[in-house]
């Protein structure tokens, strides 16, 4: 069986939205009810889900349920199409390093402002769900090309060995916890190893939420992928001394020239690839990258309690008083980077340097 973070079921008069609390994995499964914008909104904020796909797509179901058990939207198309703009907005200041989400929120404000003659709020609201529930679809759909792509770069532009095989290193988790399925940056590495192309997935603890050691290596030993956890710490000394072809990460938002924010400590693996002649792989749909940013400085890097550093749940490891220092995210630069993988297609810098993600979006109003 797929792990599966977002259980949505669809219903013309009450559909059901139930999240996997990754709060307590890898120590228990439990799916925890969603029925409203606010209890999204506490789910995204306390990280029961996380991932900036999966983020986006649970807050526009959570709306999607809210809507067909509330009359809150009002009686006209135009009171519906208000209601729903404030919810999304309001669902928006939850976290603010992830893109994905008002990528989301755009599209969907797109989908309902759209005008039909003497439409109904019945009839807005009916085209809103509609929308949300096609992006969980959609979003696998986007994550197996990822998979395909990414897998075919790294084959055909990494040092592969005997076989045509390859060992890539992971950070933090992109999996099916972090999406609504497959996964994006672990997407590739589930491509690799179906195509027997992988010889070891390596993945990273991710200090200090640990979404490595807890989420990550749980999708490896449930999907029987061959793996081996490191600490942050051992990223270096492991490049050094083992056959690594790959650095695969995913994206919280792409910048437009490619600087990519993304889990804490992707920056540290970015340098340490480029000194090792190891390749550095962002694996992100398009709706991570963001146009409106010209680049990584303009990034809003979320900064969380210091209480995840002092803290593992409720044990104190660290000695009371201390100041922590605890951004969620940090910034890669492009130059750092070789490849960024989406669901259109892989794009490597030209013969200037410069990512032309552009391209990815001609024809595409954003
Ligand atoms: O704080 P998190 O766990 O939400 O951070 C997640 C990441 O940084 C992921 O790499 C990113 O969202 C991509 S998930 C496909």
């Amino acid at each position: 069986m797929s792990l599966q973070a977002i259980l949505y079921t669809p219903s013309t008069t009450r559909p059901t939205l139930q999240i996997l609390d990754q709060l307590k994995l890898p120590h228990e499964s439990v799916y925890v009810p969603i029925h409203t914008c606010e209890d999204a909104y506490d789910a995204i904020k306390r990280m029961v889900v996380r991932g900036a796909p999966a983020i986006a797509i649970v807050a526009a179901l959570a709306l999607a349920v809210e809507l067909s058990s509330a009359s809150s939207y009002g009686e006209t198309a135009e009171a519906a199409r208000k209601y729903v703009h404030e919810r999304l907005d309001y669902l928006m200041q939850s976290r603010p390093t992830a893109v994905n989400l008002a990528d989301a929120a755009g599209k969907l404000k797109v989908v309902v402002d759209a005008e039909a003659e003497d439409e109904s709020a019945e009839m807005v609201v009916g085209r809103y769900v509609r929308a949300a529930e096609k992006m969980l679809g959609d979003d696998v759909k986007d994550n197996e090309n990822i998979g395909r792509f990414g897998a075919e770069w790294i084959l055909g532009n990494a040092k592969v060995g005997e076989e045509g095989r390859v060992a890539v290193l992971t950070h933090c988790n992109t999996g099916s916890l972090a999406t609504a399925g497959y996964g994006t940056a672990l997407g590739i590495i589930r491509s690799l190893h179906s195509g027997s192309n992988l010889t070891h997935a390596y993945c990273t603890e991710t200090r200090p939420y640990n979404q490595g050691s807890r989420l990550t290596a749980y999708e490896l030993v449930h999907d029987k992928i061959p793996a081996t956890l490191i600490t942050d710490s051992m990223a270096s000394s492991l490049m050094n001394l083992k056959s690594v072809a790959a650095v695969i990460v995913g994206a919280d938002r792409v910048a437009a020239n490619g600087d990519t924010a993304n889990k804490i400590g992707t920056y540290q693996l970015a340098i340490v690839a480029k000194y090792h002649g190891v390749k550095f792989v962002v694996a992100a749909p398009t709706a991570s990258i963001d146009m409106k940013t010209a680049s990584g400085k303009d990034i809003v890097i979320e900064h969380r309690s210091g209480k995840e550093v002092t803290h593992v749940e409720t044990v104190v490891t660290a000695a009371r008083g201390i100041n922590v220092y605890n951004p969620s995210f940090d910034v890669t630069p492009k130059d750092l980077i070789d490849a960024i993988v989406t669901e259109k297609g892989v794009v490597v810098k030209n013969a200037g340097g410069d990512f032309d993600l552009s391209r990815l979006f001609w024809g595409v109003q954003r």
